[in-house]
């Protein structure tokens, strides 16, 4: 079957001083399945949200290819299978009111009025925003914003979600909101974290990439709970993986 997400030979690169493009990622070989669920690991820098920006169509690769069920990925043009959540909700939420964020991609579409209008219902309700669809945007929460980036988001129907460290500065409670809304999707997802409990609770694969290069791709429990791996790349084993000692009672 054709994967949904296929990268092959990915090489990608900001422009430097001159005009030469030094590769912040290289020779990247990635499959992923309609559907699948994949963490992606790896320390501060080492091109996670290069990685996305490459998958969103603005960053152009320098070499290699990107292909979204089997079709090329054209640099510059979004594609519409792809949805990209910003790490900061705050750069993707710009309208006055919640739901004319939330709509704001599907009247850039072109969308009748009526499928504008069943679609925001739909995302809002999914994200547990319905109540709060006239509230200006700097007066939501940030586990509310971070929702709203969602909804935005996936009001458009992508095939591959791409989330940029969605937990982060988040409580707890609206961590486990998320994740609970993340674990009922159908979407295929490319989760960027450094909350690793969050990428086990959601991810049964993980990648670790770190200097510029895939390090590790395997199931998420033998990849985070490889202490040797972990610690090369500047992560630590998460505590769910880590063994517990048999309970212990004192008495008096
Ligand atoms: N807008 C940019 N312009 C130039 N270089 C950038 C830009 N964004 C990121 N970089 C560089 O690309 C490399 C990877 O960064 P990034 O993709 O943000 O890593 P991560 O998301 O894994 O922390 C870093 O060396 C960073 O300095
Ligand atoms: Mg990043």
């Amino acid at each position: 079957m054709t994967a949904l997400l296929q990268l092959e030979g990915l090489a990608v690169g900001w422009p430097g001083g001159g005009m030469v493009r030094r590769a912040v990622l290289e020779g990247l070989d990635l499959r992923l399945a309609r559907g699948e669920r994949v963490g992606l690991v790896g320390p501060n820098g080492s091109g996670k949200s290069t990685l996305f920006l490459t998958l969103a169509g603005v960053l152009a690769p320098l070499a290699g290819e990107v292909r979204i069920g089997g079709e090329a990925l054209v640099p510059g043009r979004f594609h519409p299978g792809v949805g990209l959540v910003f790490q900061q909700a705050e750069d993707q939420l710009f309208c006055p009111t919640l739901a004319e964020d939330v709509a704001f991609g599907l009247h850039n579409r072109g969308l009748p009025e009526a499928e504008i209008a069943a679609r925001l219902a739909r995302a809002l309700d999914d994200c547990d925003l319905t109540g709060l669809a006239d509230r200006p945007v700097h007066h939501l929460s940030g586990g509310e914003k971070r929702r709203a980036a969602l909804a935005g988001i996936l009001a458009l129907g992508p095939e591959l979600l791409l989330l940029d460290e969605p937990s982060a500065a988040l409580d707890l409670r609206s961590r486990r909101r998320l994740i609970a809304l993340l674990a009922a999707r159908d979407e295929a997802m490319l989760i960027a974290s450094h909350d690793l409990e969050l990428v086990l609770d959601l991810c049964p694969r993980v990648v670790v990439i770190d200097g510029g290069r895939l390090c590790a791709d395997g199931p998420a429990r033998d990849v985070l709970g490889d202490g040797a791996l972990m610690a090369a790349h500047g992560q630590e084993v998460p505590h769910s993986l880590l063994p517990h000692d048999p309970p212990r009672h004192r008495h008096g």
